[in-house]
């Protein structure tokens, strides 16, 4: 292959050696926005340790501070948040990639006393907002958007809610923190119950800052509430570790473990995965910090065999689902994802993504409606090009799969990694070295 010469393509080598080492990871994404929107919402300093360093997090902060809340940075990823009163925003709101940013804060906007727009990026724009403005609706918000009231920009005339009962048919942490963050300035009760119970950041954050919410299986309530001023430390992002589980677990013989991994129960379902296609992996070190469980995972490379992911496991999987596809291409026999319909309204259509570039590497891939067939194990072949689709997810599973090619591959935009991941470039060049040095 010739040498890259456009900076929007990154060559990825295939590895030949295992990966062997320790590593951490960034914080976790959905922890961190929480993290800072309830730090405002306490209206106090609070600080926070290990914030995540992606822009999707910066998005949120970004926000917040047109909101008039200050930020401090004491170091690269500790934080302090001056929470107050928001100020109404003198320009629009721009949530940028970030779904969390724009659906928490449409549920904390729907409840204030001023006009404000929220925005994103293309990829934003085009995703479905209706799931979060209908229900606010019918606690009272005056809120609008593009396209029958379903896309942002969402328009919000800050209004007096009042609590609803909502039973979702989707089970969504950003639909169900919405209407829960909306919630805690409404008059009387909000409960939300899903179909199955999708991660509880939202729910352990406000318990761990004394908020008045109540769980019962899968129905969360809450009344108005005042929020502690409690400082936060965030463990790393399980999401992001699944990139290095699945490298650890196809390329022969490494062994990585990955500290400081948050492993609350509702994101766990990666290790289940990997777990039930036969991976060795052991949890160390487990302990409880600000509510959540946290712990190092240690992988072994592994025979992996296909299995069944069904629709009960999806709110636990949903976004590894494109790196476990990955995963799949090199377990013996066939592994079939279904139930995962929602997948199509990430950052990008990420069953159609996942799909079309597996297939560029010669995998055997079916896309479904609701997920995909995988048929493996196979040899996947390099000198192509991946495109990314603007999503950081389908970014790096691009890259572990290139790593395994026969040959090397570019990958499109790669910079999109930055969404979540900044560090992941040099995260697994360390590896690499650290390997060439055993
Ligand atoms: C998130 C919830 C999930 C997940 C997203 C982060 C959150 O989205 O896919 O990356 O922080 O609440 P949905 O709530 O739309 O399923």
């Amino acid at each position: 292959m010739k040498h890259v010469q456009d900076k929007n393509l990154k060559e990825i080598i295939p590895v030949n050696k295992p990966l062997k080492g320790v590593i951490e990871i960034p914080a976790d994404k959905s922890i961190s926005h929480r993290a800072a929107i309830f730090g405002a919402l306490s209206k106090n300093k609070i600080s926070i340790t290990n914030f995540s360093s992606g822009a999707d997090c910066k998005s949120t902060l970004n926000v917040l501070m047109q909101l008039g809340i200050g930020i401090d940075y004491i170091s690269e990823k500790n934080i302090i948040i001056s929470g107050k009163e928001f100020n109404e925003p003198c320009n629009v709101l721009d949530a940028g990639n970030s779904g969390t940013t724009i659906r928490l804060m449409t549920g904390v906007l729907a409840g204030s006393n001023f006009y404000s727009v929220l925005t994103g990026d293309q990829s934003l724009r085009s995703r479905p907002m209706a799931r979060v403005i209908n229900p606010l609706r019918t606690m009272g918000a005056n809120i609008f958007a593009r396209e029958n009231d379903t896309k942002a920009p969402i328009s919000i005339i800050g209004s007096k809610l009042s609590g609803i009962d909502f039973n979702s048919t989707i089970a969504s942490a950003q639909l169900k923190s919405a209407i829960l963050l909306a919630g805690m300035s409404a008059d009387g009760m909000t409960s939300v119950t899903e179909p199955f119970k999708s991660r509880d950041h939202t729910e352990r954050l406000l318990k761990y800052l004394d908020a008045d919410i109540s769980i019962n299986n899968n129905t969360v309530s809450i009344k108005k509430t005042v929020l502690a001023p409690k400082d936060i430390t965030i463990p790393g992002d399980i999401s992001s570790a699944a990139f290095f589980l699945v490298a650890g677990a196809i390329i022969p013989d490494s062994e990585i473990t990955i500290q400081n991994v948050g492993l609350n129960s509702t994101r766990t379902g990666i290790i289940d995965v990997l777990k039930n296609m036969g991976a060795e992996i052991t949890i160390l070190n487990e302990r409880i910090e600000c509510g959540e469980e946290v712990g190092d995972i240690k992988i072994c490379y592994s025979d992996l065999k296909g299995i069944i992911i069904d629709k009960e496991i999806i709110p636990r999987v949903i976004d590894e689902l494109p790196i476990i596809a990955v995963a799949a291409t090199q377990a013996e026999g066939t592994t079939i994802v279904k139930g995962a319909e929602d997948l199509r309204h990430k950052e990008s259509d990420r069953i159609k993504a996942i799909c079309t570039e597996l297939k560029k590497l010669g995998a055997d891939i079916q896309e479904t409606e609701d997920g995909f067939i995988i048929h493996g194990k196979s040899k996947l072949k390099g000198n192509c090009t991946l495109e990314c689709y603007h999503d950081h997810r389908i970014a790096m599973s691009g890259y572990i799969a290139g790593m395994i090619a026969d040959s090397q591959i570019q990958i499109n935009e790669f910079h999109w990694v930055n969404i979540s991941f900044p560090e992941f470039t040099s995260t697994i060049e360390n590896l690499v070295e650290s390997a060439t040095l055993q």
